[in-house]
């Protein structure tokens, strides 16, 4: 059903969900020896991300934004990716149960034709993975869920060592990528150096500023559903301070008239301060 308008730049024919993103082939948009840093999150109106229930030690994505078309995005994002970058904190969920899915690419049915794309570019069935700590608390068993993938955690100088040694002796390769914390061109230099083209971040609000506080970030992707949520434990889509602002230039903006699930698309360039 062809049920996107595209608001920006304008265009009167409406348009079906179903490759929307796959369509932009970020794995190809860098230049040789470069990489393509993209993040993507869905919010309420009033900014929430992940919400703090009454009772609740967790914070999670509310139900009432989270939905199957932003998730068929979500998805399409994780397809033209060759590495995902993650934080601990989804691990640790993971290793509670209480993590919302696992990595994408999903191996439903819905997501075959994901699969298979990337195989028909040349890519792996799955994106490999980042993990961003400085505690090291990742749970063994969290990790046993992607033995699929090749995993790679980066952490600062100040890491525990005994934690270092833990993880290395399950086959993950720890690097230091910064010293009080990872920082992101350290970060960006090691996945070069690794081969990586697209890298997808889909960490919250403080993996989301160390990239953006050393202006490695290229492009958001933001669903804003059309609700209003209150809550006032809640996450938005950054954290901590930025030296100045970083500006926008906004290049898609899509209204999705599906009537259970009113929201916009929107894609983002960043425009670092030099
Ligand atoms: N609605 C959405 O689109 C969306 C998207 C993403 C996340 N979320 C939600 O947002 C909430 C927060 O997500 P999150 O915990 O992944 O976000 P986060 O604030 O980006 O990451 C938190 C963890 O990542 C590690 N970390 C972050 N920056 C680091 C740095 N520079 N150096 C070293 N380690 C660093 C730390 O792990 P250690 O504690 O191990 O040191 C930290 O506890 C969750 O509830 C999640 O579900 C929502």
């Amino acid at each position: 059903m062809n049920d996107i308008m595209q608001l920006y730049p304008p265009l009167q024919q409406p348009r079906a969900l179903s490759g929307l993103y796959l369509d932009l082939n970020l794995q190809r948009q860098a230049e040789p020896g470069d990489l393509l840093i993209y993040a993507n999150y869905i919010a309420s109106v009033d900014g929430r991300i992940a919400v703090r229930e009454q009772g609740c030690n967790d914070f999670v994505v509310p139900k009432a934004i989270a939905n199957q078309r932003d998730w068929r995005l979500y998805q399409e994002l994780a397809a033209q990716a060759d590495v995902m970058l993650t934080s601990a904190r989804y691990f640790r969920q993971l290793a509670q149960g209480s993590a919302q899915d696992l990595l994408p690419v999903g191996k439903q049915a819905e997501y075959a034709d994901l699969t298979e794309w990337r195989l028909q570019q040349g890519m792996k069935a799955q994106p490999n993975v980042v993990i961003i700590s400085n505690s090291l608390n990742i749970p063994t068993a969290a990790l046993d869920n992607v033995q699929d993938r090749r995993i790679t955690i980066c952490t600062s100088d100040r890491a525990d060592h005994r934690q270092v040694d833990r993880l290395t002796s399950l086959g993950v390769a720890v690097y230091m990528a910064g010293h009080d914390r990872v920082e992101g061109l350290r970060l960006k230099q090691l996945l070069v150096s690794m081969g990586y083209r697209s890298a997808y971040m889909i960490a919250g609000p403080e993996v989301h500023r160390t990239l953006l506080a050393d202006g490695v970030l290229n492009q958001l992707f933001l669903t804003t559903r059309l609700n209003l949520l209150g809550y006032d434990a809640f996450h938005t889509i950054l954290s901590g301070q930025l030296d100045q602002p970083v500006s926008l230039h906004l290049q898609r903006l899509y209204l999705d008239q599906d009537s259970a699930n009113p929201q916009l698309f929107a894609q983002y360039n960043t425009l670092h301060p030099r």
